[in-house]
């Protein structure tokens, strides 16, 4: 496929020549068009002998190929990473003023930013119309991902991995094997427009499909139930399928967002486009979404978790005894608390929003007490922005392919009810609600 990799000017230039290794090194034929202030951070020989091919910022070079033309017309994917908020607001206002803001007037095929800037230039109102007004008219804006700056300064700005902006173009590629002048033009906004107040209706609605709402944000999701080892053969575990986490990531992912699942105890096929990590027990669980939390915009915590392990782990299988008058005894099992962690997460997080944490709470209900009730209650003790509640039995909800949940927000915006419905259109109605809450 054909890529044009424009590069604008700012620090995380150098992580281009990255995404421009990937490119290559998957066998796609990559021309680099460096605005001239990007020419200052990565040279114009870097671009060229990691491309192949000769490079240009102007429109005066080899005039007779009309490059400002040919190129965005023949490109299968146009990709500015670094954007810079001068380049944003260039191809916001449609100026002509280079080489790459005249591919980007001219090309019919999907095009991608990956925004890098400070804090806050990124969130100046300027820049956010900018970004606005690219999405409006189809672009896909991958948002920046938090972190450290280039000073010592940090917050929302950095340039995503050049892993998780490939993802991207990737999927683009396959859903758009072929230019074609509306390609570009057939997603709705995403970071656009306030959305309507939930509505059950509306939200028990299935997605369609190509909606792309969720373009470039880094969700995780954990999934299944973990199992806590009593001795090499036993352990202590829960019902849970992990139906419900694998259809919130395959939603996700299906809906443009980099997946990362951490599954616990799973076994059902790995979703299109979903990173998988297996784990078995809590704290395993807890040490894969810690290293995941720096990097996701959204965390849904759909795995069951155990609340308690066995205090100690036999290294061989534990055996009746067959001591005479011993045949009745039984050994005692003592447990220890397993950390929350969901709790966990909403600590760390302290006063930011970011990232977006979502809980879910299998409720059976009390005497005294409905499962709303308990919803309610527990959505104020973790301290997470969503939670979704759902009644569990036996023969209620675990493993079975509807659903009936509640969606709580800690905002106070109205709770949103779904089902009886399939476990995706319920996936769907939670990524809904918590796309409303990502900013
Ligand atoms: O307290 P409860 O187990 O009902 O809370 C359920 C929610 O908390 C789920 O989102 C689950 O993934 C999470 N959880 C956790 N750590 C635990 C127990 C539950 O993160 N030890």
């Amino acid at each position: 496929m054909k890529i044009v990799l424009g590069v604008s000017g700012g620090i995380a230039a150098y992580k281009a020549a990255l995404l421009l290794r990937l490119f290559t090194e998957s066998g796609h034929d990559v021309t680099v068009v460096p605005t001239a202030a990007a020419l200052h951070f990565v040279g114009a020989p870097t671009w060229e002998a990691l491309s192949g091919k000769p490079v240009a910022s102007d429109v005066w070079s080899r005039v007779e190929q009309v490059p400002h033309v040919r190129l965005g017309k023949e490109a299968d994917l146009v990709v500015v990473a670094p954007a810079t908020a001068d380049l944003l607001a260039r191809a916001a206002n449609g100026l002509a003023d280079d080489l790459l803001t005249n591919v980007l007037l001219t090309a019919r095929c999907p095009v991608v930013y990956a925004p890098a800037m400070h804090t806050e230039m990124w969130e100046h109102p300027a820049t956010q119309a900018n970004v606005e007004t690219l999405i409006e008219r189809g672009a896909h804006v991958i948002p920046p991902a938090s972190g450290r700056l280039t000073g010592a300064d940090t917050g929302p700005g950095r340039l995503p991995e050049p892993e998780d902006i490939f993802a991207v173009c990737r999927r683009l590629l396959a859903e758009h094997p072929h230019p074609s002048p509306t390609a570009h033009r057939d997603h709705p906004a995403s970071t656009a427009a306030p959305v309507d107040p939930a509505t059950p209706a509306a939200a028990s609605e299935p997605a369609p499909a190509g909606r792309d709402d969720y373009s470039g944000w880094r969700v995780v999701v954990t999934a299944g139930g973990t199992r806590e080892p009593l001795d090499p053969v036993r352990f202590l575990g829960n019902r849970s399928s992990g139906k419900q986490g694998y259809a919130l990531a395959a939603r996700a992912a299906a809906r443009g967002a980099l997946v990362r699942l951490i599954s616990a105890n799973v076994s059902l096929p790995v979703p299109p486009d979903v990173q998988v990590a297996h784990v078995e027990t809590a704290q395993q669980l807890q040490a894969a979404v810690r290293e995941d939390a720096g990097w996701a915009d959204l965390i849904i915590m759909a795995a069951a978790v155990a609340d308690y392990r066995p205090a100690a782990y036999a290294e061989s299988k534990m055996k009746k005894t067959h001591e005479p008058g011993q045949e009745h005894a039984a050994p005692t099992i003592t447990l220890v608390r397993n950390p929350d962690i969901l709790a966990g997460l909403v600590a760390e997080r302290g006063a930011a929003a970011h990232p977006v944490i979502v809980g879910f709470a299998a409720e059976t209900g009390e005497p005294g007490k409905s499962v709303l009730e308990l919803g309610q209650e527990k959505l104020a003790r973790k301290g997470c922005d969503l939670l979704v509640v759902n009644e569990v039995g036996v023969d209620v909800t675990f493993g079975r392919d509807e659903n009936t949940v509640h969606i709580l927000r800690r905002d106070g915006q109205p709770q949103v009810d779904v089902g009886p419905a399939g476990k995706e259109v319920i996936a769907d109605a939670v990524l809904d609600v918590a796309r409303r809450v990502l900013t």
